[in-house]
């Protein structure tokens, strides 16, 4: 039995959902209270396929400013990611951009990621429009060549929650596929 291990990192601002989310994909049910990850947190799962083990690390970085020279160091080997905005929260959709950069530059140059807009149950409180999110992925393209899988999920009902890791996993292994 051989056993491949990844390392995926839950990224962007305090409070967009990356423990909430992270917890519901290991199958936690929902919590209203918001307690800030100090430092990091980490969730390990196995996928069994065939005779083979994938192990998926997951971890889930502290978004606060301050704690930017500590994430430094959990970004060695990083796989692939998700780079979460909150859709009722306009600030962490404008700051996707710095959660890019910090995670090529930390990692490498068109490194994958899948960008999240989660807590889509909030509907009604939504401040950051689908088309202003198309537009970013159009121009992001445009200007880097690199083509934003996005997705819209929730941690509260788990919408999208699977769904979301499927397209992170399809997206590192077609990364691997084509440096081989
Ligand atoms: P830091 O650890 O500070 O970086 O925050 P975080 O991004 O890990 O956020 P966390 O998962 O702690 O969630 C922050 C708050 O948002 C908590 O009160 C959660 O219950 C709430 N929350 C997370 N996801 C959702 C969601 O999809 N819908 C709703 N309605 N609330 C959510």
């Amino acid at each position: 039995m051989a056993i491949y291990s990844f390392k995926i990192l839950y990224l962007g601002d305090p409070s967009v959902g990356k423990t909430t989310l992270r917890k519901r994909f290991m199958g936690a049910s929902f919590n209203e209270n918001y307690i800030p990850t100090i430092g990091v947190d980490v969730s390990v799962y196995n996928m069994k396929i065939d005779a083979n083990v994938l192990k998926f690390l997951l971890f889930d970085l502290a978004g606060q400013v301050w704690f930017k020279d500590v994430r430094k160091d959990f970004y060695t080997g990083a796989n692939g990611a998700f780079i979460i905005f909150d859709i009722t929260n306009y600030n962490s959709f404008y700051n996707v951009a710095n959660w890019i950069r910090e995670y090529w530059t930390n990692t490498k140059w068109g490194n994958p990621f899948i960008l999240i807009g989660n807590k889509k149950d909030l509907e009604h409180q939504r401040k950051v429009p689908r088309e202003v999110v198309d537009e970013y992925i159009k121009v992001f393209e445009e200007k880097t060549g690199y083509k934003i899988d996005y997705i819209e999920t929730s941690a509260k009902t788990g919408e999208n929650v699977q769904r979301a890791f499927n397209m992170i996993v399809k997206k590192i292994a077609m990364a691997k596929k084509r440096v081989q």
